[in-house]
């Protein structure tokens, strides 16, 4: 089994970071070893560009898009792991979902409307939010959050499964939470559908 990690922090050591970690050794443990795209480290350039237009519009896509849709077409497992930033992702991860799920790579239009085309393939989401649940859910942002990358992209583009898991108040709660925050973590790989070892 393949799978693949978005990464997007722009720190070195954060929450963000201890979740990667956590599910790198998960999989490890499932004898995988994900490929990681860390997105600020391989600085990504997330602007989907007038010649990115051009390239879709004549249907040549760039080398570097499709280095990436080749590793997402292999792939039968793929986890987005970023903070959440005005209640999206951070723009350099937007900006991969802009450019590197187009039209006729991830989905396609038909006379009933959008057929995902990454089927086959289940992923993992994991967010962290600064809000805590009970003020996301008052707002109804914590639907937002979940919804747009849930349904507006992942299951949109065809992944089913879609997993979601929220880790709130980061920044606030004390390292036992963080720790339990991390089993959660290591839960939501072991109840994936992986091979197991013998
Ligand atoms: C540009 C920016 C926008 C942010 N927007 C939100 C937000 O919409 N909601 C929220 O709860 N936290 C927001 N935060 C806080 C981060 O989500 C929070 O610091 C992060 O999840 C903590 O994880 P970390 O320790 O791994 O960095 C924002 C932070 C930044 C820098």
């Amino acid at each position: 089994m393949k799978a693949v990690i978005l990464f997007a922090h722009p720190g070195t050591k954060s929450f963000n970071h201890a979740i990667l970690q956590q599910v790198t050794e998960s999989l490890h443990k499932h004898g995988i070893t994900p490929i990681l795209r860390n997105l600020y480290e391989q600085k990504f350039s997330p602007i989907f560009s007038p010649a990115d237009m051009q390239a879709l519009e004549s249907e040549q896509v760039p080398k570097a898009i499709e280095e990436e849709q080749t590793i997402l077409s292999e792939s039968d497992l793929l986890i987005m792991i970023y903070p959440v930033w005005w209640w999206s992702q951070p723009a350099i991860l937007k900006g991969y979902i802009d450019r590197i799920f187009s039209d006729g790579f991830a989905f396609k239009y038909e006379k009933n409307g959008p057929v995902g085309l990454l089927t086959g393939k289940q992923a993992l989401v994991f967010t962290t939010t600064r809000e805590s649940q009970q003020e996301m859910q008052a707002s109804g942002l914590d639907e937002v959050v979940k919804k747009q990358v849930v349904d507006g992209i992942l299951r949109f583009s065809g992944f089913e499964p879609v997993i979601y898991h929220n880790f709130a108040e980061v920044p606030y709660v004390q390292e036992a939470i963080r720790e339990t925050y991390l089993q959660q973590v290591g839960q939501a790989i072991a109840s994936l559908k992986l091979p197991v070892l013998m």
